[in-house]
């Protein structure tokens, strides 16, 4: 029997998520939606064939309904409304799919794992890199010790200059009264993968960062508040609205700044909305570079580096072994694993067979099977739970602290302290 559920938010994830379910029918039925935005709410509706009584505005009103309507929910809201709606959702005894990052404010994690934990409810975190061919092939080639005992591992996080600008500069994830931290939004996957790869805590870490060019003394002389607005450097600037923006293609990123697939409609929304500002008059906070400096329990050292000026979007990672150094590429335009052999100079290219078509390497569907395994009762290997991804935001919130103090942090110390402050913090 397909697993029921109602997708909450459905915008760019939530309706990326339920194609799952158009294409796997045996496995995901799509039976509800809760979606403010009539057009979204609309694609929705169609997509699944969703019965009038199950359609709602929000996920206010989804709850306020009254009796639980289906198994699951996958929440994929925004970052601030994932805890309220969260809590309550696991209340009226739902298990829930939960877009990353849990939520932006330290304690509501921890308090969120905790409520799963006490309803006896599944929270699962949609950390999507774990279900991809590329991240399960690593672990495995780790795992068989052919690198020998790793000694460092050197992790980038490369995000081509146009997504840093659509997400971080412009979009949804600029700033952190509205979304959180950068490194948690963008790299609480990185946190989870390099602890599901390397099976080892860090005790200690220290973080840089800072948000350095998209700021107003960068912008290009005389340029107005919009690339609309006659910019006189439209021709010379890399990040002008109109060039990344004025399509009629129907996927992301030109859907996030209206689903109306057409040219026209793009550049109207760029004369009002946020996507058609110049990237340096922006109202934007977050940094557009970090490191993370982590040491782990075995003496390990790992480095994790967010560059937002990259020419191409890829993570890229070296391991360097006892016995060989393997070099990582992860991207759309092809992934790679290749092993240098020490003693023998051989030369091995592992080949990684990609599973299916969806985004993060074929994460997004894998996620949403692996829920729907863990709902049916048969988890599978690579199940993450929220007490697990949970590790991944403490690491993200603690290389925040030690950037803005300029400190090293003991984890140790830092997983306690906050455990305990979250005791007493007023929810
Ligand atoms: N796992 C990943 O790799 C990944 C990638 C991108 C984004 N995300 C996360 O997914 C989440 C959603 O991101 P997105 O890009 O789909 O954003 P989005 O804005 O496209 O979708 C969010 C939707 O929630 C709706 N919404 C707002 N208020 C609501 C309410 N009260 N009730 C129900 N729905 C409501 C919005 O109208 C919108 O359609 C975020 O938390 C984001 O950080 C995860």
């Amino acid at each position: 029997m397909a697993v029921e559920t109602i997708i909450v938010g459905a915008g760019g994830r939530g309706y990326g998520y339920g194609k799952f379910g158009v294409e796997y029918p045996r496995e995901l039925d799509v039976v509800g939606v809760a979606e403010p935005d009539e057009l979204r709410r609309e694609r929705a509706v169609t997509a699944h064939d969703i019965a009038p009584d199950m359609i709602f505005n929000d996920w206010q009103s989804l709850i306020a309904s009254g009796e639980k309507k289906s198994a699951t929910i996958l929440n994929c809201t925004m970052d601030r409304l994932h805890f309220e709606s969260t809590m309550k959702m696991l209340e009226a005894g739902y298990d829930v799919l939960l877009e990353k990052p849990m939520s932006p404010v330290l304690y509501e994690n921890i308090k969120l794992v905790q409520r799963a934990e006490e309803q006896g409810r599944l929270l699962q975190v949609c950390h999507v890199l774990r279900y991809s061919p590329f991240w399960q092939k690593l672990r495995e080639v780790i795992d068989s010790g052919v690198l020998g005992r790793i000694v460092s591992v050197t992790h980038a996080e490369n995000l081509v200059y146009w997504h840093m600008a659509h997400s971080f500069v412009r979009g949804q994830w600029r700033n952190e009264a509205t979304s959180g931290p950068m490194l948690l939004s963008k790299c609480c996957h990185d946190f989870d993968i390099l602890y599901w790869l390397l099976r080892k805590k860090v005790i200690s870490l220290s973080s840089f960062g800072s948000l350095t060019h998209f700021r107003p003394e960068n912008a290009p002389i005389d340029a107005p508040k919009r690339c609309t607005d006659g910019c006189p450097a439209a021709e010379t600037c890399k990040y002008e609205a109109t060039k990344l923006y004025v399509s009629d293609k129907n996927d992301w990123p030109y859907n996030a700044v209206t689903i109306i697939p057409s040219a026209a409609a793009r550049l109207e929304e760029l004369k009002t909305g946020w996507y058609g500002r110049c990237v340096y008059h922006c109202d934007n906070d977050v940094v557009d570079h970090q490191v993370v400096n982590m040491e782990l329990e075995d003496g390990t050292s790992v480095t994790l580096t967010m560059n937002g000026q990259g020419d191409e979007e890829c993570r890229t990672m070296r391991y360097d072994g006892t016995q060989a150094t393997l070099y990582g590429k992860f991207s759309s335009s092809g992934n790679e694993i290749r092993i240098h052999h020490h003693l023998t100079g051989k030369i091995e290219n592992i080949p990684v067979v990609d599973r299916d078509h969806s985004g993060h390497g074929g994460g997004d569907f894998g996620i949403v099977r692996s829920f729907v395994n863990a709902v049916n009762g048969t988890p599978d290997d690579s199940i993450t739970t929220a007490r697990e991804s949970l590790e991944s935001h403490l690491l993200a919130f603690a290389a925040e602290e030690s950037r803005h103090n300029k400190t090293l942090i003991n984890m140790e110390e830092y997983r306690q302290r906050v455990e305990q402050e979250a005791r007493n913090f007023q929810f």
